[in-house]
């Protein structure tokens, strides 16, 4: 099972499991069911509120993490400015995850421990 690490300034960390393989378990989810105070807002990719910086654990950090970006996560990353056109088109050849920026909402957890920064504004 992975451990996934919920990191913030204004809380302490916390480390909770998630349940391998599940393919559906967001980050956001995950947070939620573990009191972990996470911003949310349409939990649908569309408003940006749940923004997290996300860091692989024990890997390098170009290691792929976690599920590929959405088209509507891209959108709003990209109006949010945590992404540019250019990490878009390199992602689109190379098939990895161009950012550390995610939206929690749309993060699957994947069998890999994460650590997940929040707030990240
Ligand atoms: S809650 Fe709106 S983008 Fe995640």
């Amino acid at each position: 099972m992975p451990n996934v690490t919920f990191s913030s300034p204004m809380h302490k960390d916390k480390t909770v499991y998630a349940v391998a393989g599940s393919h559906k378990q967001t980050v956001l989810s995950l947070a939620k069911e573990n009191h972990i105070p996470i911003d949310f807002g349409c939990q649908n990719g569309e408003c940006g509120t749940c923004l997290v910086k996300t860091h692989p654990v024990g890997k390098d950090k170009h290691h792929k993490m976690g599920n590929p970006l959405t088209d509507g996560e891209v959108n709003v990353l990209r109006e949010m400015g945590k992404l540019t056109k250019e990490q878009v088109d390199r992602m689109r050849v190379d098939d990895l995850c161009p950012t550390e920026w995610r939206l929690a909402c749309q993060m699957v957890v994947r069998d890999e421990d994460l650590l997940v920064e929040y707030p990240s504004k």
